[in-house]
Order: C-alpha cells, then structure tokens, then sequence
C-alpha cells in the first residue's frame, strides 16, 4: 500500500489531534486550582532558582480572519492602558509570593499583538518585571512583533529593556492569499521590521509561516519559503493553518473551498520542509526548523529539546509563569490557568488576589504520560532507559507498551532494544502516535497502567 495511503489510513488527516504542548491539555483543565493552590506553588519555587515568565496581551489594533487567537480587536489605547496597569499589579502580587533571589531565565511576550503597547508601557512594564526578577545569565526576552505594528520607539523601548529575540508573524507572502486570509502585510514592510530590529542588535529572529492557506500551491509556498529565506531568520515555524471557524468566528470570513484537501497540506509542509533543509535548517520537533547554532537545534542534538506552551524549548526552568488574562503556567506541581475573560482577570488582580480559574494537579502517571508524550514531539523517540530509571515502571510494562503502540500503527514504527522510535516516513504521524499515551483522551478506549 502506498505510504500515503496508508498514513491516511492510519488517521493522519483527523484534525482534532492536539499538538501536545502540555499533558493533559487545557481543555482537560478543571476548577479545583484556583488562587490558593497557585499562591502554594508560587511559594514552593526554590530560593534564588529560575522561573520563566510569559505575558499575555490580548489586544489586536486589526483582527486577521485566520487568527484562532485568543484577542480582542482595539482601536483607543484605554482599555491597554488599564490592562497593562492590571499587569502591573499582577506583578506586584506575584513579587510578595515569590521566595528571594528568583532569577529570569525566559521571559516571553506574546498575544494578541504585544507591539501594540506605548513605549511607555512597554518600559513600565519591564521596570516591574526587573524588580520582581533578574535577568539570569544567558537569559532570553523574546517579544511577538507584528510588522504591521510596529516602530522605531517601540523597538528601543524594547531592545533598552534587553530584548534578544523577535519573534514576526508573516504567514504568506502572496497578496492574493494575504488578501483571502485577512491579512495584507507587504513584503517591505516585513523587510523594513527585520532591519529595524537587526539594527538594534537583537540577536535573533524567529519568523511564523503558515501552510494549508487558502489558495496555496506548492509554487506559492515555495516562493514564499525563498522569499523567507533571504532574510536569513535563525528559526522558523511552519505551523499548520487551523480552519476552525465554529470557534474562532471571524475564520467565516476565509472561503472553505480554497482551502487545500489533506492531501495537498501534506505536500505544502513536504515542499516547505524540504527547502528549509536544502538550505541548512535543521529541522526541530514536528514543525520548526532552525539554523546548526541555534539554542533548538543544540537542544535538540543533546536530547535537551522540551515542549511547552510556545511550542519548543531549549528553556531547563521548572517553572514557568502566566502573567495576564488566559495565560497557563506549569509547575512541578502542575498547571494553573488565568481567567480566559480580561474583564474576569482584571477584577480578580483588582481585588488583590491571583486570577487563577482552574488548571491541573500532577497525580498518578501524569508525569510519565506527559514525558512519553514530549519525548515523541520532541525526538520521535522514546528512550526505554530514561522512562524506567525517571518514572518507576518495569521494562515489561513499557515494551509491551511500545510494541502494542507499533502494532496499532500497523507495525511502521520500530521497537528496538532501546525504545520506541518513528522512522522518518511515519513522523507526519508523530501526534497520533502521541495521542496514543494520553489518557484523557475521551476519544480512546481503556489504557493498561503502568503503576
Ligand atoms: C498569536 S499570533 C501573534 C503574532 C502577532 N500578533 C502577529 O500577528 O504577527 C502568533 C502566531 O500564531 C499563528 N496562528 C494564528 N492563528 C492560527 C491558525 N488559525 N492556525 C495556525 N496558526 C495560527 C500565526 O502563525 C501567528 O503568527
Ligand atoms: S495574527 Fe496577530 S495581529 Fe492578527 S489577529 Fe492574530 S494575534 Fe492579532
């Protein structure tokens, strides 16, 4: 049988797979972790170790229609200005919790469209997050630049307060699919945006493409791919769109029959992908690529890649922390959500307290579960002598495990002496393989337990 066929088969092209970017995934969040259990966690950071920061900011001056985002459309600076004054005592709230000499190893921006803040606010707000953390060395402050939204103030305000990533979303460059996705950005004005930022010195640049647009054919892409490629970014995602208009409304907007069958989105990744490594990229995880010397790819040669809620990370902090309305912070303990709503969020930082709406408590074989999970999307692999010696389970276990695995995937994967492995022609399966350790996925039958 074909191995495209087969893939099909085999449940390749069942869009409800999740992309596993924690275990268990939010929608399996539930009310029992609130602002007690997070203010615990918070609390239970080791003095003077590192956290990871993340701020949300859930405005947009335009709303793209194919943006599946969480963020409100804005055209008057009010509402940022109270959101960023929320953050600000959010930050103040946090600062109280936190034990002593807590060090910043990764602090992210992201949205919504985060460039939409004054230079004002964007320094008020670094000011905060300075007093509440320090840098840590080698820390990284990366910030989600649309170049639609964007200036030259804004960006000193942002490379003074020590931004060294900049991460741009260009989606496509061809006007006829920019105009059918909503979304008109000129190739100069994505130009003129790298140059603005490589002139202050920002080290690095992610950029964010998207296959599976309305009108995308394997030549547009490829243009698109080239066009990229002259700008040399230092990693690149290369993110499947997701057409899901009953949630995201304004996607109605977006014509359904352009829209590439199954089929064709496999063949644009395939001729996106193969350019990125024609050109040197190594390729990272299930859709990033990245140049030899990047922290991913370095990362990903010693086995120290990770997944979180941003997609990949070469991030060794256990802690990470949302700041902001919706936003998930993980924990050895477990995750903690914000309230989705900004009016929710602001009124609970308003009362003085954290704004946590629910989230997860790490029990039973969660952790193993979640490391098999992020072992896949990482490595396409599972290393049987790191799951026995990390979570306690018996060898028998897992290899009856694996090999039930391969079997239900018709044997294309390989079980070795060693662990569980995707060979290359089966990695477009990599998250239903995946799916099959999750355990709270209501679409499976029973599972075995390890414990
Ligand atoms: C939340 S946006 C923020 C970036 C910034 N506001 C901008 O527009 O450049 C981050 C990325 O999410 C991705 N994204 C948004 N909607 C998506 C969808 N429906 N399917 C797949 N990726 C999507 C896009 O690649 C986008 O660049
Ligand atoms: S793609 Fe960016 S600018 Fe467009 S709606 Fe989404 S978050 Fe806003």
């Amino acid at each position: 049988m074909a191995i495209r066929t087969q893939l099909a088969r085999l449940g390749l092209f069942d869009a409800k797979v999740p992309r596993y970017t924690s275990y268990p995934t939010a929608p399996h969040f539930a009310g029992d972790v609130g602002p007690d259990r997070f203010g615990e966690w918070i609390g239970a950071v080791p003095e003077g170790g590192n956290i990871s920061l993340y701020l949300h900011v859930p405005f947009c001056r335009r709303l793209c229609w194919f943006c599946a985002c969480r963020t409100q459309g804005t055209a008057t600076a009010k509402p940022v200005e109270a959101y960023v004054e929320t953050l600000q005592a959010e930050l103040k709230l946090l600062r109280k919790a936190l034990p002593p000499g807590v060090k910043l190893s990764r602090l992210h921006w992201g949205g919504g469209t985060p460039t939409l803040l004054s230079p004002d606010m964007m320094s008020r707000l670094i000011g905060e997050i300075r007093e509440t953390a320090d840098f840590a060395e080698h820390a990284e402050f990366s910030v989600e630049i649309d170049p639609n939204e964007i200036d030259a103030a804004r960006l000193d305000a942002l490379a003074a307060g020590g931004m060294n990533r900049a991460s741009i979303g260009v989606q496509d460059f061809d006007e006829q699919i920019q105009e059918a996705i909503g979304r008109p950005q000129g190739y100069d004005v994505t130009r003129k945006a790298i140059e603005m930022i490589r002139e202050r010195g920002v080290a690095s640049l992610n950029t964010d493409i998207l296959f599976g647009l309305p009108h995308q054919t394997r030549a547009r892409i490829t243009e698109t791919v080239q066009k990229l490629l002259s700008f040399a970014p230092d990693r690149v995602a290369l993110y499947g769109y997701a057409h899901v208009p009953w949630m995201a409304k304004r996607q109605q907007m977006i014509p359904s029959d352009m829209l590439p069958t199954p089929q064709e989105r496999l063949d644009l990744f395939e001729t996106a992908r193969r350019l990125f490594v024609w050109d040197g990229y190594a390729e990272i995880g299930i859709d990033h690529f990245a140049v030899p010397g990047d922290g991913l790819a370095i990362a990903q040669k010693t086995g120290k890649l990770r997944r979180n809620f941003q997609g990949y990370t070469d991030d060794t902090s256990e802690v990470l922390i949302g700041l902001g309305a919706s936003s998930i912070s993980r924990f050895p303990q477990g995750y903690a959500q914000n309230a989705p709503s900004t009016s929710a969020y602001t009124g609970a930082i308003r009362e003085g307290r954290f704004a946590t709406s629910r989230g997860h408590t790490f029990k039973g074989e969660d952790k193993l579960r979640g490391r098999l999970i992020e072992a896949l999307m990482c490595d396409f692999r599972i290393d049987a002598d790191e799951i026995v010696a990390g979570y306690g389970v018996s060898r028998e276990w897992l290899f009856r495990t694996f090999r039930d695995t391969a079997a239900a995937f018709d044997n294309l994967l390989e079980v070795t002496e060693d662990g569980l492995y995707l060979p290359e022609k089966t990695r477009p399966l990599t998250r239903m393989v995946a799916r099959t350790f999750d355990a709270y996925d209501l679409s499976k039958a029973g599972h075995s337990s390890a414990i």
